[in-house]
């Protein structure tokens, strides 16, 4: 069996979590389940980013521990995630003993491309990192993101040497040796590379108290984002393990907000360890809520638990995973899910296997020698291989209104009013065949309800007794 490891960005505990946060857990599910459904071995991370001054500060205000602070916090995330149906094989949180042992060893085995220096320069406290001269103009002095002004900032700051990287870096983005999703972010990336100058990895611990002290230096803490993007290792045990097994990750699914990131200092990161560069780093858009970003001051925040308990898991994954574009930016609506669940589920999927099982178990009709569908057709497997999932989505949802469709041409009512015994023993079994097939390719996406609709026609075929997604 082949190995593969897939991994998601892990969320700040500086807040609950909002739908936008669904994202990197949805589409990395998808990719989880369709590559074990293949015969792979697949391992799928998740976890919590724990350090850092805006979870330190947020702590101050509430005037709690915060120690306290993220260990309830982390709870809310774990939650979630398990309500999402992830099916996470490892997890970490950047508070645990052996995380932060093992990103102290990472620190040290990038000892030669790290060097101590004076900053004199802009640093913006949300986006917790540098801003160069340029940025600075081109934005005014005002982050676009927080919409604070920039601080400036002088201090002493351990680097890491970005330039002995960098050629080797644009090559294997060139080359695609690590692929970047979607096509058009290479460009930018190449562009961001090229103007990057070394990158600040620590703060002073007068400015930074919560996080990982740099080794052999008390004044100095790291810097939030060399302990964050080391999770990916270190919850496969690096480097106290050989992880050569797990290593490199076919696919790292991130916002295209982190994206820079994970395509520049991560990699440099890695190169110094002597470690291979992910194989595909898949950068989603944003959900807006009603076209807006969501933001607190706004108040257009959209808690996912208010999704799930209303709809179910099935109907938001539905959601986020058709509707919600997998590259592009798109709007999350009240009434766009509502339509979606009622319109498409609900019809298109719902009374399609209440219909079908009533007519196969109404007239008796043996199933038994279907087994049902057990492959992905090529079409399906080319769409999720290039991580367009939403298409694989959309070109399922084609075979489920297909089957609808052939219903309404062959009209079985018509066969058994005409006593058509074996004509319809033989249209209603292709249907089936059909659904089946359908609901296959819908496993990674729908996993409870297409293992639901699997049972109806296993064996003896019962319709469900509730429809599987009640009208709203
Ligand atoms: N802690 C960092 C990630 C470190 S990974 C080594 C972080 N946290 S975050 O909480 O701000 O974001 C976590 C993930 O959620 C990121 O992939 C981010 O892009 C994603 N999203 C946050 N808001 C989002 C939307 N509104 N829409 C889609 N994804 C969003 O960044």
């Amino acid at each position: 069996m082949t190995k593969k490891y897939i991994t998601t960005a892990i969320p700040y505990m500086n807040g609950n979590p909002h739908i936008g946060h669904a994202m990197d857990y949805c589409l990395a599910d998808v990719c989880a389940r369709y590559l074990a459904l293949l015969g792979n071995e697949v391992k799928l991370q998740a976890g919590t980013d724990e350090h850092g001054s805006k979870i330190a500060q947020k702590a101050d205000e509430l005037d709690v521990e915060v120690q306290d602070y993220v260990d309830e916090k982390a709870e809310i995330f774990r939650d979630f995630i398990a309500k999402l149906g992830v099916s996470y094989t490892d997890y970490v949180r950047t508070t645990n003993e052996w995380h932060e042992r093992r990103v102290q060893d990472i620190w040290r085995k990038l000892k030669k491309h790290i060097y101590l220096a004076k900053y004199e320069g802009w640093y913006c406290t949300g986006c917790e990192r540098f801003i160069t001269d340029k940025e600075y103009e081109e934005n005014e002095g005002i982050c676009p993101d927080h919409l604070k002004p920039y601080e400036k900032l002088e201090e002493e700051n351990y680097y890491l040497r970005l330039s002995d990287f960098k050629d080797k870096l644009k090559k294997a983005i060139e080359t695609d040796e690590m692929l970047i999703l979607p096509g058009f972010r290479k460009k930018e990336i190449l562009k961001l590379l090229e103007e990057s100058p070394d990158v600040s990895i620590s703060r002073p611990v007068t400015q930074l108290k919560w996080g990982i002290p740099v080794p052999d230096d008390p004044s100095q803490v790291m810097y939030v984002w060399v302990d964050a993007l080391s999770n990916y290792i270190t919850v496969l045990g690096y480097p106290e393990e050989d992880i050569s097994a797990w290593w490199p990750a076919t696919a790292q699914f991130v916002g295209k907000d982190i994206l820079r990131f994970h395509a520049i200092i991560w990699p440099a990161m890695l190169m110094g360890m002597g470690l291979p560069l992910p194989k595909t780093l898949v950068s989603h858009g944003m959900v807006l809520a009603d076209g807006q970003k969501m933001s607190k001051s706004i108040g257009n925040v959209v808690d996912p638990n208010e999704v799930i308990d209303k709809y179910g898991i099935d109907a938001f994954r539905y959601f986020f995973l058709r509707h919600i574009d997998t590259f592009a930016d798109s709007d999350f609506t009240w009434k766009k899910f509502e339509d979606a669940y009622n319109n498409e589920l609900a019809n298109d999927l719902g009374n399609l296997v209440q219909r079908l099982a009533t007519m196969v178990s109404k007239n008796n009709v043996k199933i038994e020698e279907l087994n049902g569908a057990s492959e992905f057709s090529s079409e399906y497997k080319e769409l999720m291989d290039k991580y367009e999932f939403a298409k694989a989505f959309d070109y399922v949802w084609e075979k489920v209104q297909g089957v609808n469709k052939k219903i309404d041409e062959r009209k079985p009512w018509q066969l058994a009013k005409n006593g058509e015994k074996g004509v319809l023993e033989d249209c209603l079994k292709e249907l089936v065949n059909d659904l089946l097939n359908a609901n296959y390719m819908l496993m990674p996406f729908l996993p409870s309800a297409s293992s639901k609709i699997a049972e109806v026609f296993d064996g003896e075929v019962k319709p469900p007794e509730t429809p599987l997604f009640p009208k709203s």
